[in-house]
């Protein structure tokens, strides 16, 4: 079996609390959710305690190494097919239950890479992981947002392209592509669906790039409650609370799912 991916990245609880308005993170239990090997833990210097956290990981080597490094904490391997992390896992699989709640549930550079059907399916679950009054926060890509980190001139599509190696010519074109769009997804680096247009059936076992984008406006009426900001890093933050009386996230049902999976 290939490797499967391992961050090495990491900034990921230094966002949260920006965006979460510095939280006291003692003594709170955190779902990090796409965790990967732990990364968020390793950078929280004591303000989270492994036996705290708790991530959930469809890149089986990441929660390997997660376990490894932090056996206090608990590692869940979700066997869900993703084109790029898992491409030999089991589609639409539903996430495990950690079998308790959290304060905070918390997504960095997830939901950039899952589509609108799947989107529609885990929030709704993923709040109710949270305890009454708990918060859920993910970070998305709005596609049309300006300045991204590459420029004044650059919009987050284009700043992603870029990124991930997308010839300038192949770039303007999907940039036009996606003029108007409220969601689309980039496979492959250069082939572009918008809103609800149907992809292709993945190529089993292969591991295909795949970026998604979601429109402030899109994630606003999908989730009515939702707060959403941008942030200079060019993620921006939609965050959910559990309320009070531990009423769960509500999903507009007139909100459609962009990009439908096959
Ligand atoms: C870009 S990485 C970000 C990892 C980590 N949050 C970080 O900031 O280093 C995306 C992560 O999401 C995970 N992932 C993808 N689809 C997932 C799903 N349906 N459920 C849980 N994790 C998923 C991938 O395996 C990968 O670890």
């Amino acid at each position: 079996m290939p490797a499967s991916f391992v961050s090495q990245r990491f900034g990921q609880l230094e966002y949260f609390d920006r965006q979460l308005g510095r939280p006291a993170w003692r003594g709170k239990s955190v779902l990090d959710f796409g965790g990967n090997a732990g990364n968020l833990l390793r950078h929280a210097r004591g303000r989270i305690a492994p036996s705290r956290y708790c991530a959930i990981d469809v890149s089986r080597d990441a929660v390997a190494a997660g376990r490894r490094t932090y056996p206090e904490a608990t590692f869940l391997f979700y066997d869900r097919h993703h084109p790029t992390f898992n491409p030999g896992g089991i589609p639409e699989l539903a996430p495990p239950d950690p079998g308790r709640r959290f304060d905070v549930v918390l997504a960095f550079s997830v939901f950039t890479h899952l589509g609108g059907d799947e989107l529609r399916q885990l929030i709704p679950r993923l709040a109710s992981f949270l305890v009454p009054g708990g918060v859920l926060a993910f970070t998305f890509f709005d596609p049309h947002h300006r300045p991204s980190p590459a420029g004044p001139e650059v919009n987050v599509l284009g700043w992603r392209l870029g990124a991930i190696g997308t010839p300038a010519a192949v770039r303007r074109h999907l940039e036009r592509r996606a003029r108007g769009a409220r969601c689309c997804a980039v496979v492959d680096r250069r082939r572009l669906f918008r809103d609800e247009e149907p992809m292709p059936p993945w190529v089993a076992g292969r591991p295909v790039p795949y970026l998604t984008f979601f429109t402030s406006a899109y994630l606003a009426e999908l989730f009515p409650g939702a707060t959403i900001t941008a942030d200079p890093s060019g993620h921006h933050c939609c965050r959910l609370p559990r309320g009070a009386g531990g009423a769960s996230v509500t999903l507009n049902p007139g909100g459609e799912a962009g990009m439908v999976r096959p």
